[in-house]
C-alpha cells in the first residue's frame, strides 16, 4: 500500500520512535493521524487527530476502533520495559511488559483488522526489537519474542482480506527508552523511514540497522552464543 493518501493509527504516539512515525507518515501525504497515547496531546497540525488509548485496556481499544473506523494503516508502536529478570525480577513487572508488548498489539490488530479489511486490506505494522531473537535476560526480550510469534500469525490470518503485516526488528533506537544505555543508537526517524518503506514494498520483516541483521543471520546457531546480561 501507499502511505500517500492513508489514514494511519500510531499506538504511543506522543514521544519517541511513536511521535517520529507520525511525522514520517505526514511527510509522505497520509492525509490523517491518529496519534493514540495514554495521555494524548493536542496538535496544530489539522491532519493530527488525538486519540486516548492505553493498548493495554480493552475498553479504549474498543472505543478507539468504534471512532477510528477510516484507518487504512496501523502502526503498534507503543512499547515497555521494566527491566524485569525473568530469573527473579518482579512478577507483576514482567506481567506488564507482556500486557503492552504481546497483549497490547494482539488486541489492537484484532480490533481494527475488519476495519482494514473494509478499506480494502491496508497494512499492520508492529514495531519488535532485536530481542525478538537473543534475550537481554528479561521480560522485556521474553515479550518481544512472543510479539515475533503473534506477528507471523496475524500474517497468515489477515492475508486473505488483503491486509499485509509487517514486523519491525531493531537495536536501540534513540529514545527515552535508550537513554541510559552508552551504545551506538539508530535515529528514531530513519526507523519510522524504513517501516513505512517496508509497509510499501508489502515486506513481512524490516530489520532497520547492521545489529539486527546480524542477529537474526545468526539464528541457526548456539542460542548461548550472545552474552545474556
Ligand atoms: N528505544 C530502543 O532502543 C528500542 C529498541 C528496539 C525496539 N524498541 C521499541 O520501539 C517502540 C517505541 O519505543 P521508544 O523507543 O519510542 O520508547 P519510549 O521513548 O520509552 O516510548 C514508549 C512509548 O510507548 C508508550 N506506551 C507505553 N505503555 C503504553 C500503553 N500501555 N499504552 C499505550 N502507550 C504506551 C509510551 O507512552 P507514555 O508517554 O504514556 O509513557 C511512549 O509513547 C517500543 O515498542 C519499543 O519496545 C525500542
Amino acid at each position: 500500500m501507499q502511505i500517500q493518501g492513508s489514514t494511519a493509527l500510531v499506538t504511543g504516539a506522543n514521544r519517541g520512535l511513536g511521535a517520529a512515525f507520525v511525522e514520517e507518515l505526514l511527510a509522505r501525504g497520509a492525509v490523517k493521524v491518529y496519534a493514540a497515547a495514554r495521555t494524548p496531546e493536542p496538535s496544530d497540525d489539522p491532519r493530527v487527530a488525538p486519540l486516548a488509548l492505553d493498548v493495554t485496556d480493552a475498553a479504549q481499544v474498543e472505543a478507539a476502533a468504534a471512532r477510528a473506523g477510516d484507518v487504512t494503516l496501523v502502526i503498534n508502536n507503543a512499547g515497555s520495559h521494566s527491566g524485569a529478570r525473568i530469573a527473579d525480577g518482579d512478577f507483576a513487572a514482567i506481567q506488564a511488559d507482556l500486557d503492552t508488548n504481546f497483549f497490547g498489539p494482539i488486541a489492537v490488530t484484532r480490533a481494527f483488522a475488519p476495519i482494514l479489511a473494509a478499506h480494502g486490506g491496508g497494512a499492520v505494522v508492529t514495531v519488535h526489537s532485536v530481542l525478538s531473537w537473543i534475550s537481554a535476560g528479561d521480560g522485556y526480550s521474553a515479550s518481544k519474542a512472543a510479539a515475533w510469534s503473534a506477528t507471523n500469525a496475524l500474517r497468515s490470518a489477515l492475508a486473505p482480506a488483503g491486509t499485509t503485516v509487517t514486523g519491525v526488528h531493531v537495536g536501540y533506537i534513540d529514545t527515552d527508552m535508550a537513554a541510559s544505555i552508552d551504545a551506538p543508537k539508530i535515529a528514531p526517524r530513519e526507523v519510522a523511514a524504513q517501516a513505512l518503506d517496508g509497509v510499501e514494498a508489502g515486506a513481512d520483516e524490516v530489520l532497520a540497522d547492521e545489529v539486527t541483521r546480524g542477529v537474526k543471520a545468526g539464528l541457526a546457531g548456539d542460542p548461548m552464543a550472545f552474552p545474556v546480561g
